[in-house]
């Protein structure tokens, strides 16, 4: 079962049908190119949705995988576990004051941090009514009931109610409701520094540092959910420095593995002393092979300039979509993002360029229905870059 279709055939009579899968299978891949079980080569500005920030095939990691992995997997956290506290030491120091917490996915992260924000207003603050949260419309935060409780798109929750909660949400980016809405009986705030999934929207400039000082004001938990924009993807090692911002609680888990799976939530002091013994748990979370992965992308991230590299190729990509944007009105309407979180945005649905690519041979993908998400690895060159925008730029013209 090598050839493409046939693995498309068998994973339709074998796989649950909750994913809208194109019909290819990739076999490997090397930096931002992928071939797939035809041999077939597409350049990939996915990286797996915003995760494989290094790129494919990147042998370093390989090889740190491979030593861990003869050496140790898995113990729990019945343990310490080593590679978890460097870990955690390499967040912090990345600028956010707190602990950590390790799971294994955003979704499980954002459960955590729901998780902590209830039980410190309502055990550690003694604060029992103070269960309400507050989210925003448009949002997207995972699919587990918690995570999906605080996701403001109908689509997501249809069908799947009676969520957690509850709920109040509010429109993103609106200082006046968060002024009026937040107040001494909110538990916690969850919102994502841009949202991605969405449709790639960022905030107007000073609602989030608004939306901090209302939080400190009301003493409510503001957890930043930065699973999609952490981990260097907008320029900076956390999206919140861009802002000037701290929250009481952040979330991480995509580019934190290169791949791997992990998540993370980072509380500070205060807050983060909710979770006491047996009140949290994950089995496999923080286990040596995965935070093996998330040593390697910190070491990485530092030794290539990551950070900077991005915040380069980033104005880069953006300026190539605004001109792109412009020279294909009225069938485009501008680009959107920061860093390699980027948008273009169409007047129409985006789904059948994003086919249209990929027949091409560039992976695309597709955000808040009219948005194509160029979200490529952080190590993504400008000739990747002008390969990506001119296949774009052709199908723009057909479709
Ligand atoms: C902002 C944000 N939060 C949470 C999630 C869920 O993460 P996961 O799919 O790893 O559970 C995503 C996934 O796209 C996300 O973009």
């Amino acid at each position: 079962m090598s050839d493409v279709n046939a693995i498309v055939s068998a994973g339709k009579r074998l796989l649950l049908n909750n994913y809208r899968q194109a019909p290819v299978a990739m076999s490997r891949g090397e930096g931002c190119v992928l071939w797939d079980t035809d041999g077939r080569r597409y350049l990939d500005m996915t990286a797996g949705i915003a995760v494989c920030v290094l790129g494919h095939g990147d042998p370093g990691l390989a090889r740190a995988l491979g030593e861990q992995a003869s050496r140790l997997i898995h113990t729990s956290n019945l343990y310490y576990v080593e590679n978890q506290i460097r870990l955690a030491d390499a967040l912090v120091r990345r600028g956010f004051p707190g602990r950590a917490f390790f799971c294994n996915s955003g979704t499980e992260a954002n459960e955590a941090a729901l998780k902590l924000a209830r039980r410190y207003q309502v055990t550690t603050q003694s604060r029992p009514e103070r269960i309400e949260l507050v989210a925003f419309e448009n949002s997207f935060h995972g699919r587990t009931v918690g995570a999906l409780s605080v996701t403001g798109q109908a689509k997501y929750r249809e069908g799947f109610g009676p969520l957690f909660g509850p709920v109040r949400f509010l429109p993103f980016g609106d200082v006046e409701a968060v002024r009026a809405q937040i107040t001494t009986r909110t538990c916690a705030v969850i919102i994502e520094p841009i949202q991605a999934e969405g449709g790639i929207f960022l905030p107007p400039a000073g609602f989030l540092q608004e939306l901090r000082r209302r939080c400190t004001e009301t003493g409510t938990v503001l957890i930043f959910d930065e699973v999609q924009t952490g981990v260097g993807r907008t320029g900076t090692f956390y999206g919140f420095e861009k802002e000037g911002v701290i929250p009481d609680v952040v979330t991480l888990a995509k580019g934190l593995g290169g791949g791997v799976p992990i998540g993370a939530m980072l509380a500070n002091e205060e807050v983060g002393r909710a979770f006491e013994p047996g009140t949290h748990a994950s089995t496999f979370g923080g286990n040596p092979f995965a935070t093996a992965s998330g040593l390697y992308v910190q070491e990485t991230i530092d030794r290539m300039g990551l950070l900077e590299r991005c915040r380069e190729a980033g104005a880069y990509l953006a300026n190539a979509l605004t001109r792109m944007a412009e020279r294909r009105r009225p069938r485009t309407r501008g680009q959107r993002g920061r860093g390699l979180l980027q948008g273009l945005v169409l007047d129409g649905d985006a789904a059948p360029v994003v086919t249209r690519a990929r027949e091409r041979g560039l992976l695309l993908s597709v955000v808040g229905g009219n948005v194509i998400r160029l979200v490529p690895p952080l190590i993504v060159s400008k000739a990747e870059i002008d390969e990506a925008i001119q296949v774009l730029d052709s199908v723009l013209g057909d479709v």
